[in-house]
């Protein structure tokens, strides 16, 4: 790595209509980042794909402002520190500098909330799979918004995803009984390995039917990450008094126009449920008590990842799509160099 003098951008070119295509980005060379006092340079070793990412880039009125024309696409991600002018922060550890994006190099104050730091010899891949937003995403989702009990019967979209996996080991943890709902046999049988009773796959199964014969007495959550037509048999599978989850609407992102309501909602007053948006941010204060959680279990063999990792910035687009056409087991990720390790550099 000694003498690697360009820092390569993927940037937005133009506004995807529907999913990114190869056309709406474009990848450019410029000078690496100085590194100025009080602040780290990291080289990013993996990039992660999570579905807001596609979010970001279009106009409107997200929690975060759209990425502009020219800049790069915005993302997580981890990588080494480099260079270091923070007195704290050493070269050669671990650091997921914020919302770096789609790019080889990033300086960052140290001290900023947002930058984190971990020994060289912290595990990256269970950091970026569990730990970056699953964990507080499904643990604060559940118990929180969601008011999970031991004994409560959960329901789980996307189960096979990211977010899903991780939630459904948290519900299980718990103490819940679980069902997911994934896209594939080959993701089902994953999920039940990890600890649901059953897993439905929404592609093959009829599957209001199945989840009226595995719960004929519906369910007492249901965390939702895909909304659209699967939400709309949810609805219809609450046990009296549920919390619905939203976590997210996958099946929405790519959409154009306002998408359908669900239509049968009114089921949640004949149930006396309700449902709330979950957002994870909100939590951050927070974070530490989901993340020593985790840690922990994991340590028990009670938490478990799968990283589907692509290699090199030309497949950072196929690997953002993946979450939306389902071909992701687990997190997504995109690894742009070998791990350099701990240095020196
Ligand atoms: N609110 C928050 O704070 C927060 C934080 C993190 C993530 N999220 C949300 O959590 C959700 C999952 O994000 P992730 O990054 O962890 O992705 P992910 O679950 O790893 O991947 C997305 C999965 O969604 C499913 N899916 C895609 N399109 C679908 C459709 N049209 N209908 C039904 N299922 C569909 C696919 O699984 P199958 O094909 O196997 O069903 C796909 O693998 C997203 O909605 C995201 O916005 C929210």
């Amino acid at each position: 790595m000694a003498g690697e003098r360009v820092n390569r951008q993927l940037v937005l070119r133009r506004r995807p209509r529907g999913m990114l295509t190869t056309e709406d980005v474009e990848l450019v060379e410029g000078p690496v980042p100085e590194c100025g006092d009080g602040q780290v340079l990291v080289r990013q070793v993996y990039l992660q794909m999570d579905a807001a990412v596609r979010s970001w880039l279009d106009e409107g009125h997200g929690y975060l402002p759209a990425v502009e024309i020219g800049e790069p696409v915005r993302s997580g991600g981890m990588g080494r520190v480099i260079e270091s002018r923070h007195p704290d922060i050493p070269v050669g550890a671990w650091c997921a500098a914020g919302l770096p994006g789609w790019q080889d190099h990033v300086a960052v104050d140290g001290d900023s909330p947002i930058v984190n730091h971990f020994p060289a010899d912290w595990d990256a891949l269970f950091q970026l799979a569990v730990i970056s937003s699953p964990a507080a995403t499904a643990y604060f989702g559940l118990t929180d918004v969601g008011e999970l009990s031991a004994g409560d019967s959960v329901l789980i979209s996307a189960a096979g995803g990211s977010t899903g996996a991780v939630a459904v080991q948290v519900a299980r943890n718990l103490g819940a009984s679980v069902v997911g709902i994934a896209g594939t046999d080959e993701k089902c049988r994953w999920v039940e390995s990890l600890g649901a009773e059953a897993c439905v796959n929404r592609r093959t199964e009829d599957l209001a039917a199945r989840l009226r014969e595995l719960r004929p007495q519906g369910f007492d959550v249901y965390f939702d990450s895909v909304g659209g037509e699967v939400l709309d048999i949810a609805l219809r599978r609450l046990a009296p008094g549920a919390r619905v989850v939203i976590v997210g609407a996958i099946s929405m992102y790519n959409a154009s126009g306002r998408p359908p309501g669900p239509s049968n909602y009114l089921n949640l007053i004949n149930t006396q449920a309700k449902m709330v948006g979950f957002q994870g941010l909100s939590y951050v204060d927070r974070y530490p008590e989901a993340w020593d959680l985790m840690w922990r279990w994991k340590a028990e063999g009670k938490m478990e990842y799968k990283a589907d990792v692509a290699r090199g910035f030309e497949s950072c687009v196929d690997q953002l799509n993946s979450l939306f056409t389902g071909a992701n087991t687990g997190k997504a990720l995109v690894q742009l160099i070998d791990d350099p390790g701990p240095g020196p550099y």
